[in-house]
């Protein structure tokens, strides 16, 4: 409708977009790209990924963990001069779980794809991903490796039969029907993303096993093939602390629905801590002069201290303590424990005593009482957050 009186701001006219630019189509993807120490990948990557997508709408989004390469400028150097890509730069956290994340809740697009920086996936799928996505009603497409047409490129024995076994692990504890519950190279709907986001774990590599098994009703999910290309500069990051990550997901997703899947792993170091105490105990009264009472205080330091380190490395892996900190923490992981043993104690003799129990249910009621008593505590004050 062409109007000659002059536009005020009561006309009811609701287009706002400038006048001088031809409105820009809606964005139909947002590709998300988890980086560390990726620096020479960058635009290659970018340039791959203009190439994949030309003619659709769609935005990158770089979420870098402030590596020290300086990946972080590089992506920046781009961006000057294309709009189209952005750098969130996070500090003071790593992990590639949580970068996805954060990409997500910045994304902007309907959709959003999850690649890897290092241009090991295969990029050429995204427009065929997109639309399996937006044509097949489904909320979420994988990149597999061990679908018929795909790979994992040249892999050495060691990685291929690892990576082979979590994937087995995976598909038998989670009940996830996927031919690669480890990929982590898929697309989703961003709406889902952002509503799952608050119960996904920030650490590990494992968003996508991690997503599809956190929703109420399992999101409907397709693979397509591709090959995993090998890595032309940088290297991987997947390491021991990983694969610990990894295990945390599998108990968090089996026993987590029971307990709590830190305390789990308290309890197991706890029951491996009794192992450590009969072999000290064994060596000192055994091989040394030392008398019963020595040798059971120096077997219960011992287990005390092999505890407070595993819980340290293991348990609270996301909270370790070191330096000064770490001698403070083992003070009041003692302090704990020994409060936690006197309460042991006191419920079992109590227990017994009073008739409610036999002996072995009184003493077992009374070891439970104080691993719990323990974890709740140390969780609190030597491991809590400062
Ligand atoms: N922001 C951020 N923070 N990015 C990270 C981090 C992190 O802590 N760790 C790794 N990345 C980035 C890497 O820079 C890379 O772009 C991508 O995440 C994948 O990491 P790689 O270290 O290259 O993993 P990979 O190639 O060994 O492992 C591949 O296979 C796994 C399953 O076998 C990847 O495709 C994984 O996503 C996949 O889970
Ligand atoms: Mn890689």
């Amino acid at each position: 409708m062409v109007s000659e009186t002059p536009m005020t701001l009561t006309t009811g006219d609701t287009d706002t977009s400038p006048s001088h630019e031809a409105p820009a189509a809606a964005l139909e993807l947002s590709v998300v790209v988890p980086t560390f120490n990726e620096r020479d990948c960058v635009a290659p990557l970018v340039s791959a990924l203009r190439a994949a997508l030309a003619g659709r709408s769609f935005e990158i989004i770089f979420v870098d963990d402030d590596s020290p390469d300086g990946t972080a400028d590089a992506v920046r150097e781009i961006a000057r001069t294309d709009p189209t890509v952005r750098c969130l730069q996070r500090l003071g956290r790593r992990g590639l779980s949580g970068a996805c994340v954060e990409g997500a809740m910045a994304a902007s697009a309907p959709v959003i794809a999850v690649i890897d920086g290092d241009m090991q996936h295969d990029e050429t799928l995204l427009p065929t991903m997109l639309e399996r996505l937006t044509q097949g009603e489904l909320d979420v497409v994988v990149g597999s490796r061990y679908l018929g047409g795909g790979g994992v490129g040249e892999w050495s024995e060691r990685r291929a039969r690892a990576s082979r076994l979590a994937t087995v692990l995976a598909q038998r504890l989670t009940g996830v029907r996927l031919t690669d519950p480890m990929s982590g190279f898929f697309m989703a709907r961003a709406d889902l993303v952002r509503q799952l986001a608050p119960a996904l774990s920030p650490t590990g590599f494992k968003i996508l096993l991690d997503l599809l098994t956190s929703a109420d009703r399992p999101p409907r999910v397709e693979e397509v093939p591709y090959t995993f290309r090998t890595r032309a500069a940088g290297e991987s990051k997947l390491d021991a602390r990983v694969m610990l990550e990894f295990v945390e997901l599998l108990l968090d997703k089996t026993l987590g629905r029971l307990l709590p899947t830190k305390f789990v792993m308290f309890a197991m170091v706890g029951s491996l801590g009794v192992g450590v105490h009969f072999a000290t105990l064994g060596l000192v009264f055994g091989f040394t002069q030392a008398g019963f009472a020595t040798a059971q205080a120096t077997a219960t330091l011992v287990a005390l201290t092999s505890n407070f380190v595993l819980n340290n490395v293991f348990t609270h892996h996301d909270r370790r303590l070191t330096g000064w900190r770490w001698l403070t923490g083992w003070v009041t992981f003692a302090l704990a424990s020994s409060v936690g043993a006197v309460a042991n104690v006191g419920v079992a003799t109590y227990l017994f005593e009073t008739g409610q129990a036999i002996w072995q249910i009184s003493a077992l009621a009374g070891i439970l009482m104080s691993v719990v008593w323990n974890y709740v505590v140390t969780s609190f004050y030597t491991w809590g957050r400062r």
